[in-house]
């Protein structure tokens, strides 16, 4: 089968397209024909691997100490058919198409892949896909869809309230605009120039394009402000936050810690640190608002599995609006 190896950290350049032998699903798993990945920045950020070093280190204990010798294939989303399954599988059946994560075991872009049938957390997360979406749609759902409705549901959001989402052109923050006007919110969306006309498509109320206003000293204040790449201040964001405000950060640094502490000792602000939510429920609950045609994907530009070194040179540009899928023939 054909497989982009990933041969070295470093640039896209280090993605090659080879010949490889198509794997066999062992008992508890499937065989998934995939018909779509994408390019995500997480992608591109594990290819480089340029990472603070805690995280440096751990992921090259796991994936390769000198280049990736455990994990050889990128991409983490995926919709495909299910072409067969091992003996204990019971959820799904040849013919089924689905969609999902493999999160840190990866490896879809590749024309096959093997998934246990339960995968669960970090180790993945797969569903039966949508019935109105096409693979090349449903491939960018799983990674911002879950991690937006995770974050916005520990937000625990009421109809008329004001929500801030920063980088909120990107993956993640096209589906947090979404999720939010959905659950009656009046929604600000901060992201880069170029990206405010998707904003707007997506019903975004307000836009503010952050090379030119600094939302933290605009002199607004919001009910929820979910920061969706941790760039956002950490003490501007808490005074642009109302009283009982949410203010979730990906991962808080050890010092916002300690500020969080004194924050919630002297007001009913919350500070939340938000990543992960990859569970099949949430899944499942995405395909439904899917179905019922209130949350769609954002889709940039499309490339056909050969030129997935373009796609990531294109991520790595920074000029991705949502998500870049990769087409698999
Ligand atoms: N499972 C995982 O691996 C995982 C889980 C959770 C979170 N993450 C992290 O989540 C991030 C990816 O999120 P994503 O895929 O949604 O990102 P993305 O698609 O790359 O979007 C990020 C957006 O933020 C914009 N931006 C950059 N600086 C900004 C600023 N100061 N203010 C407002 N917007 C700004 C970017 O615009 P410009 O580039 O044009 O400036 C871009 O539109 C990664 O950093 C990843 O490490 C990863």
């Amino acid at each position: 089968m054909k497989a982009i190896v990933w041969t070295k950290y470093g640039s896209p350049d280090s993605l090659q397209l080879r010949e490889i032998a198509k794997p066999t699903p062992k008992d508890n798993e499937i065989l998934i024909k995939v018909h779509a990945a994408t390019a995500s920045t997480p992608d591109t950020e594990f290819r480089r691997l340029k990472l603070p070093l805690v995280f440096l280190i751990l992921l090259r204990l796991y994936f390769g100490i000198r280049k990736p010798t455990r994990i050889t294939i990128l991409g983490m989303e995926f919709a495909g058919e299910i072409e067969s399954v091992g003996k204990d599988v019971t959820r799904y059946k040849p013919g089924d198409q689905v969609f999902g994560y493999t999160g840190l075991n990866m490896g879809t872009y590749a024309e096959y892949m093997c998934l246990p049938e339960n995968p669960s957390g970090m180790a993945g997360v797969l569903a039966k896909k949508p019935v109105n979406m096409p693979y090349e749609e449903a491939a960018a759902v799983p990674f911002g869809g879950l991690e937006a409705l995770h974050a916005l549901s520990k937000a625990n959001i009421q109809r008329g309230q004001k929500v801030l989402i920063v980088g909120a052109g990107g993956s993640i923050g096209t589906y947090a605009v979404q999720l939010a006007k959905h659950y009656g919110a009046e929604v600000t969306g901060v992201d880069h120039t170029s990206k405010l006309d998707v904003l707007r498509s997506i019903s975004a109320d307000h836009v503010i394009d952050y090379t030119q206003e600094d939302f933290t000293k605009n002199g607004k204040t919001y009910d929820v402000i979910l920061d969706t790449i941790g760039k956002s201040p950490f003490a501007g964001s808490l005074r642009s936050l109302n009283e009982n405000g949410t203010y979730l950060n990906p991962n808080p640094g050890p010092l916002d810690g300690v500020q969080r502490r004194g924050t919630s000792e002297r007001s009913n602000k919350r500070l939340l640190p938000w990543t992960a939510g990859y569970t099949t429920n949430n899944l499942l609950a995405l395909k439904e608002l899917i179905e019922a045609g209130k949350i769609k994907p954002v889709i940039d530009r499309r490339y056909p599995l050969e030129q997935i070194a373009e796609a990531h040179r294109y991520v790595d540009a920074g000029h991705k609006k949502g998500n870049v899928v990769i087409e698999i023939q």
